[in-house]
């Protein structure tokens, strides 16, 4: 049980996800915040971590607040870090480094910094020298563990958290998929659609036909492309020439309004990533999804924050789309977003339920079939 509880955002977004907890929260009172990181205190109520949801477009992942350690010693802090985990029943740790800079702004990414690493090692270390195991450090949490987290806000001062996972961001440290780095992308947008349909839990399948707005140079499409998705890029600008040769990908070199859309009959999924005003993305997408040649059954919408006065108005966008007939339609500033806000939307959730079950069975079965296969041979 705690009073105190941290959130984790975006450099600049600080603000905007204190308004987003004073809501949830009248109560709570900004403790202490630094760029990417902020704690409250909600005097007249103590957290149970099980029981404690925060719903927010801004916020990329929260916990309850322990303690805050400093020092130069980093084996030192490593130690009281194993002391805490072992009082709370750490069933894993998640140790990360606060933003640094907005994503994309010269070269920075999100992604785990070797700094953490390194200093997961060692706590992970000190957590088998105090109780004879080794927590796991910076792997994917399952659903309902308790994960302690160490954010190192700055290198020598570390503030202790923990959370019980209830949603999908929370099983990655610090709210950062990190199964989505590469070593090379076409661009950026590659991480936020692999984000994107990670975090939206879009059950896209190998053959599925994607639509994207939007879509040059083509780091989206490459990501759609590798899960076996086909992709029908839109976009009056040049896509990557290597990109253009993958079996799968069609580029209509035209704007969103010019594709005729006889050519969409057999999209299952439509993203748009346009550089323009939210109010623009979302009046080409309706065109789209309105038109009775097409049947989609997700979105995936990249809407620009051109000003921080448009996050008063993410639950218009919302309302907008569910008015389309999508059921289930969800906003998150994605970790990999930069001045913008990530919408899916799901035309079903029955179906979209049953298709992602769909293909966690199809995945069972393969491994199985592998498993299977190598115990024959041996
Ligand atoms: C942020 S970039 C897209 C990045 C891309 N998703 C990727 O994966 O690399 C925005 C793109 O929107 C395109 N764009 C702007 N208005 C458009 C429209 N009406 N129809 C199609 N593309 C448009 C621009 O040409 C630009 O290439």
């Amino acid at each position: 049980m705690s009073e105190f509880f941290f959130v984790v955002c975006q450099v600049g977004a600080e603000s905007t996800c204190k308004g987003e907890v004073e809501q949830q929260f009248p109560g709570a009172k900004l403790a202490f915040s630094r760029p990417g990181f902020v704690t409250f205190k909600q005097a007249d109520k103590r957290f149970d971590q099980g029981a404690f949801i925060l719903e927010s477009t801004f916020i990329r992942t929260w916990g309850l607040s322990l303690e805050r350690i400093t020092g130069n010693d980093g084996m030192k802090l490593a130690e009281r870090v194993a002391v805490l985990a072992a009082e709370v029943g750490a069933q894993a740790i998640h140790v990360w480094q606060r933003d640094q800079s907005l994503p994309g702004d010269g070269g920075y990414e999100p992604f785990n910094t070797p700094l953490a690493h390194q200093l997961g090692a060692v706590i992970s270390a000190k957590t088998e020298a105090h109780s004879g195991q080794a927590l796991l450090v910076n792997r994917k949490a399952k659903s309902g563990s308790l994960v302690l987290d160490v954010v190192l806000v700055e290198p020598n001062e570390w503030w202790i958290g923990w959370h019980r996972v209830q949603v999908t961001a929370q099983q990655w440290p610090g709210g950062v998929p990190p199964q989505i780095r590469r070593q090379s992308v076409v661009s950026r947008a590659y991480y936020k659609m692999a984000e994107t349909v990670l975090w939206g839990r879009l059950p896209i399948r190998a053959g599925d036909v994607c639509v994207e707005l939007g879509s040059a140079p083509g780091g989206a499409a490459q990501c759609l492309l590798n899960m076996g998705a086909k992709v029908l890029a839109v976009d009056p600008a040049e896509l990557d020439a290597d990109l253009l040769q993958t079996p799968g990908l069609t580029h209509l070199r035209m704007r969103s309004r010019e594709v005729p859309r006889n050519l969409l009959r057999q999209a299952r999924w439509l993203f748009a990533d346009l550089n323009v005003a939210p109010s623009y993305t979302l009046s080409a997408v309706e065109d789209l999804v309105k038109n009775r040649k097409t049947h989609f059954v997700g979105v995936g919408l990249t809407l620009k924050l051109t000003d921080w006065k448009l996050a008063a108005e993410i639950d218009t966008f919302r309302e907008r789309v569910k008015s389309w007939g999508f059921q289930v339609v969800r906003t998150r500033q994605l970790a990999f977003n930069r001045r913008e806000v990530c919408l899916v939307g799901l035309r079903d959730k029955f179906q979209a339920r049953l298709s992602y079950l769909q293909s966690r069975r199809r995945k069972a079965h393969k491994k199985t079939r592998a498993t299977g296969a190598r115990v024959s041979k041996d």
